[in-house]
């Protein structure tokens, strides 16, 4: 059975108001539209994922995909419509023709659920079309436009709907194609359907399954993020993994480098180059703090060393900006599922004096990193004339940071 997840993520986020869209904006240290993607690229049963985005963002999103390591199973990121409708009709385009189903779900809805995705799966398999939804807690009335009162709607017949909704591939083809020709666009994917006058079951989903519409609901969803863990602790999940629900498991790293001085090198720390008589050989350019900063951050992910990533011997390092290591790094970082929260580091050279040139290096590191530079610190020491450092034979650089474990619910 061919199963494809289809994404809309191409809206403009009026309600959200935010000067990064909606769906760029980090929930629990992670773009919001890439929580239910890992979901999705996660699952055994789905096969693939389009995801719809609004025209020119289609490289930033790729970009975003392949550091999360999402990238083998988002096989399509293709520009939308003006409406959601238009997104969708467009997606559904882009699917391979043989696709059975096709799971529907907002890029605004974070808290999909693999259960979810079964049940609407099995559902839409019996039916043809199944939606998530969740029963109405509030009393609905029908008002006038002066807002006067008119009804009051049965609660208990009356369903809030979300996503995922999911269809057999050729009836919401058909849906939408019958709803363009006549002029019609719905609030759902499910309505299209109705229209043919075909069943759409619906689907009882948890009222946690929100979509992030308002500034309000970010903060909720950082809130059920953090609760997760409350709850995955009380039901008796390990420890690790009860942290790693809530994206809170925290990890710790260190790294050491030493370079030895040679007359007529270049001396660059924390990629600021510094006026001085020699500079520090090695294969790259020898940048003993970032080399420091680096293998912290591969210890902390539970990687192997600098040397392992970036070997000696091959040529494509060689004399090469040790920010560019250093940014390969970060990516290698978030694609383990870990998010920087602090980097420290100490350079230790009796001479030259690294102060001046602090918060060029701070800079360096945190725009390689792409964290903000406060999260990052350099400090410098000599060893009062004592040891190889003291005597001037070369410098040394140690670096500790903490690394956050991004949720991948
Ligand atoms: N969407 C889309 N194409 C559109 C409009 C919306 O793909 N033309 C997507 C959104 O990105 C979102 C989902 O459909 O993932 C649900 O839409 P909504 O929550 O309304 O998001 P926005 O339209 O971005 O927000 P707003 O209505 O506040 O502008
Ligand atoms: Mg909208």
């Amino acid at each position: 059975m061919k199963v494809y997840a289809l994404v809309p993520a191409a809206g403009s986020g009026r309600r959200m108001g935010s000067e990064t869209k909606k769906q760029f904006l980090l929930l629990g240290g992670r773009p919001l539209f890439l929580h239910c993607l890992a979901v999705f690229a996660h699952h055994p049963q789905v096969t693939g994922i389009v995801l719809v985005v609004s025209p020119g963002d289609e490289e930033t999103a790729a970009r975003l995909v392949a550091e999360y390591g999402l990238d083998k199973k988002v096989e399509k990121i293709i520009p939308g419509g003006s409406e959601r409708q238009d997104s969708v009709r467009l997606g559904l385009a882009a699917l391979p023709e043989d696709t059975d189903f096709v799971l529907i779900h907002d890029a605004a809805r974070p808290f999909l659920t693999p259960d979810l995705i079964d049940r609407t799966l099995s559902a839409a398999v019996r039916t043809g079309a199944a939606v998530a939804a969740a029963p109405v807690k509030d009393t609905i009335k029908v008002a006038a436009p002066n807002r006067l009162v008119e009804r009051t709607l049965e609660r208990s017949t009356l369903w809030s709907v979300a996503t995922p909704q999911t269809f057999s591939y050729r009836l919401i083809l058909e849906a939408h194609r019958r709803a363009q020709e006549d002029g019609f666009t719905g609030t759902d994917d499910a309505v299209l359907v109705e229209r043919l006058g075909r069943p759409v079951e619906l689907v009882p989903a948890s009222d946690t399954n929100i979509k992030v519409t308002t500034p309000t609901d970010l903060l909720l969803a950082e809130c059920l993020l953090g609760s997760a863990a409350g709850a995955a602790k009380e039901a008796g999940m390990p420890g690790e993994e009860a942290e790693k629900e809530r994206g809170f498991m925290m990890r710790v790293g260190s790294g050491f480098d030493v370079h030895a001085f040679k007359p007529g090198r270049r001396l660059v720390l924390g990629g600021v180059e510094i006026p001085y008589q020699r500079g520090l050989e090695g294969h790259s350019d020898a940048d003993v703090l970032l080399h420091a900063v680096a293998d912290a951050l591969l210890g902390a992910a539970g990687e192997r060393d600098i040397g392992h990533h970036f070997p000696d011997q091959d040529p494509a390092w060689a004399g090469i900006s040790s920010l560019i290591i250093l940014e390969k790094t970060g990516e290698i970082v978030r694609r383990r599922g870990f998010s920087i929260t602090n980097i420290d580091s100490l350079v230790i050279a009796q001479e030259p004096k690294i102060a001046p040139y602090v918060e060029r290096m701070r800079a360096n590191i945190a725009q390689a990193l792409k964290i903000p530079s406060e999260r990052v610190a350099v400090k410098a020491t000599s060893t009062e004339r004592l040891g190889f450092t003291g005597r001037g034979e070369g410098i040394a650089a140690q670096a500790v940071c903490l690394l956050q474990e991004v949720s991948t619910r």
